[in-house]
């Protein structure tokens, strides 16, 4: 992701589903020196279009349980958590979309 000619983050997606239907969102990274300025909500908006208009159903992304700005940032997305433990020391979260 460019903001005109400065690399402020990647995402990381897969886009076909695995065997349970889910399209996993592997990794989410914003440079330190832009984070808290909407680029990570505004990435995250924009694969979920992307992944919408490819008919996916069930977006799954995870992160770590002490991750408070992650955990935030995909709970106000939608992202629900799977379950209250710990998968691999990761909080998974599914977005499903109708
Ligand atoms: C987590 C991360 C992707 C968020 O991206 P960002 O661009 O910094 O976040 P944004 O400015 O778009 O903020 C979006 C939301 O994140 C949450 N948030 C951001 N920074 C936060 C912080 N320091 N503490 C708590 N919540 C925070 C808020 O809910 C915010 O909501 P708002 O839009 O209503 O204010 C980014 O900080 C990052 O790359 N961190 C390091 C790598 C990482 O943790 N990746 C995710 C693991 S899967």
């Amino acid at each position: 992701m460019y903001k005109e000619d400065d690399a402020v983050g990647f995402i990381v997606f897969c886009n076909r589903a695995d065997e349970n239907g889910n399209h996993w969102i592997p990794a989410l990274m914003i440079d330190e020196k832009h984070q808290g300025r909407g680029y990570g909500r505004a990435a995250m908006e924009q694969l979920i279009e992307l992944l919408c208009d490819m008919n996916a159903t069930r977006l799954m992304i995870g992160h770590r349980p002490q991750n408070e700005a992650a955990g935030g940032l995909y709970e106000s997305l939608g992202f629900k958590k799977v379950s209250e433990e710990p998968v691999d020391g990761e909080i998974i979260r599914l977005l499903q979309i109708p």
